[in-house]
């Protein structure tokens, strides 16, 4: 009976992938079925260790992986490296990418609670066939020094190959220099490529090189277009986000901040699926709306997404587009769009990826910019928009037009990646460290809200202070005389337009 359980179960649990499904705590893996001491599993060695937010300061959950059933996924963890006296079990579940010759991988995952804000743990993971290192973390504290707060890395498009930025981040990891990464797409490297030709090595790869980080601050992923592949099938089964048990879209608080991480991918993938756009849109209104309620005591909202609703890249991507997919929802019908969403929630920052390259805009909503004020940047009348592709993968760094659009204000092609800190509930910082010249800074800037009323959805006195002070950018907006001559005297008359 048990082993017809266990056969049923492992056929059953491959098909239904797009969810984390546990094997059963009494399964009899292949090896224990001989029953002879003799024979165990083959590669029972642990890799690829990660820790991410449990969604609460005294809750970590740890992932790892193994290529063999171990039966047992272990964290042995305590406050003295010597003595790792306390243990918590955890569930593994099998993946399977469906690829030709589909590896198996055993994705083990525990959780960590009751855990001490600001105390460090030692912990190793694994079971009797294979430990891992010893590596330690520190529960999430607010900062008690300079300023307090906490610092997060930002950044998206890293990959395994010319992972630019890695070194530095590292560093930084071990230094206790940041308390979280907020990773805002693509992981694999050029994933459908590699996938084909090394069937998910490449993610393991990825997974291994950015253990010197994910083993000591917890990793925050965000589903990318290069993980795409059999309906995000790598991003759903290798990583743990909390509240979510898909990884796609998720949110949580943290100290100040209210963090809301979405897919942008379900609107250029559909064979996966439409229903997954208006499924995910629901959530975000329901996940908006409460966030809302809850403003007093967590007053920041920032959003992450892969693909951004404006840029100045030279690509032809959704984001150089009059109307962005993602910024004004689906052609035609104009569905699910998402900056009226974020808007009429009030979202304070909205962090993305996709293109390689660093870019911060104005404060902008509807392509009116608001740059026209002393100071636009403290209470700004809409979101700010930052996009930091910019780490390092394979695929080099992206070239911008050579006159921006207005909505631009500081750009940067060299590879780097962001920091933010959120101060407290007023203040927030964010910086973006350029490694191709050497640390030094390509930005450097403030978001403040002079008093915590100014978190709030945008109202009409908003879009007023937005029309009055900003810069309407309308279709085909001749951002210098060398690119349409014809335009050259409509020019003055059209910057005093404001349309919605
Ligand atoms: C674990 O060991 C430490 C000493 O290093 C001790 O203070 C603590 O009480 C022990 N915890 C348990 C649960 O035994
Ligand atoms: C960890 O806790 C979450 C709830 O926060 C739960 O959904 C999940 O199943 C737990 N995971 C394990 C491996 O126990
Ligand atoms: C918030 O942080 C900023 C930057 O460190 C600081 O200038 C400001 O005084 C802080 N506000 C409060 C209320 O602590
Ligand atoms: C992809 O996964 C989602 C759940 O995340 C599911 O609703 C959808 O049906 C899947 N698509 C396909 C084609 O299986
Ligand atoms: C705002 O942007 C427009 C268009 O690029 C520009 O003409 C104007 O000078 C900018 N205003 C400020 C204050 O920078
Ligand atoms: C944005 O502006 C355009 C005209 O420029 C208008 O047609 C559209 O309704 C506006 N959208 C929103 C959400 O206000």
């Amino acid at each position: 009976m048990r082993i017809f359980l266990y056969f049923l179960e492992y056929f059953l649990i491959p098909q239904i992938c797009w969810t984390h499904q546990y094997l059963p705590i009494d399964r009899l893996p292949d090896w224990k079925l001989k029953n002879d001491g003799n024979i165990g599993p083959s590669y029972g060695q642990p890799e690829q260790i990660r820790i991410s937010y449990g969604g609460d300061p005294s809750v970590s959950f740890v992932t790892w992986q193994t290529f063999d059933d171990t039966l047992q996924s272990i964290v042995e963890y305590g406050s003295d490296w010597k003595f790792l006296n306390q243990s918590v079990l955890g569930r593994c579940s099998v993946f399977l990418d469906r690829n030709k010759n589909s590896v198996w991988r055993y994705i083990h995952r525990a959780n960590l609670t009751a855990l001490v804000p600001g105390q460090t743990y030692y912990y190793h993971v694994g079971s009797e066939h294979g430990w891992s290192p010893i590596y330690f973390f520190t529960a999430l504290k607010e900062r008690e020094n300079d300023g307090g707060g906490y610092i997060y890395a930002v950044y998206g498009d890293l990959g395994v190959e010319n992972g630019r930025s890695l070194g530095t981040i590292q560093k930084m990891a071990h230094r206790g220099e940041l308390d979280m990464v907020l990773h805002v797409d693509k992981y694999f490297g050029d994933f459908a490529y590699n996938m084909d030709e090394s069937n998910g090595e490449t993610g393991d790869e990825f997974l291994r090189q950015i253990e010197p980080i994910s083993a000591y601050i917890p990793y925050m992923a965000t589903v990318g277009n290069h993980e795409y592949f059999n309906n995000f099938t790598h991003f759903v089964n290798r990583f743990t986000m909390p509240n979510s048990d898909h990884n796609l879209f998720y949110s949580y608080d943290l100290g100040h901040a209210h963090f809301v991480v979405s897919s942008t991918e379900f609107y250029f993938w559909t064979q996966w699926g439409f229903h997954q756009i208006k499924h995910q849109f629901d959530w975000l209104i329901e996940d908006l709306k409460k966030a809302n309620e809850n403003r007093k005591n967590v007053p920041w909202m920032i959003t992450m997404g892969h693909r951004p609703m404006y840029c100045s890249d030279f690509d032809g991507d959704d984001c150089t587009k009059y109307e962005s997919i993602i910024r004004t929802g689906l052609p035609l019908t104009h569905g699910y769009g998402l900056e009226k969403l974020f808007y009429e929630y009030g979202v304070d920052i909205e962090l993305w990826a996709h293109e390689h390259s660093y870019e911060r805009l104005w404060p902008v909503y509807n392509r009116t910019v608001y740059n026209g004020t002393h100071l636009p940047y403290t209470n700004p009348p809409a979101p700010v928009h930052i996009i930091t592709g910019s780490a390092g993968c394979r695929e080099n760094t992206d070239v911008f037009v050579e006159h921006p659009p207005p909505w631009s204000a500081v750009r940067s092609t060299d590879y780097g990646f962001g920091i933010m800190r959120i101060y407290n509930s007023t203040h927030l910082n964010f910086k973006q460290i350029n490694v191709a010249q050497g640390g030094t800074e390509d930005d450097d800037f403030w978001v403040v809200k002079t008093s915590e009323k100014h978190h709030r959805p945008f109202k009409h006195r908003d879009l007023k202070k937005l029309r009055t002070y900003g810069t309407h950018v309308p279709d085909k907006y001749c951002h210098h005389h060398s690119h349409c001559p014809m335009e050259k005297k409509k020019k003055r008359t059209r910057r005093h337009q404001h349309h919605f």
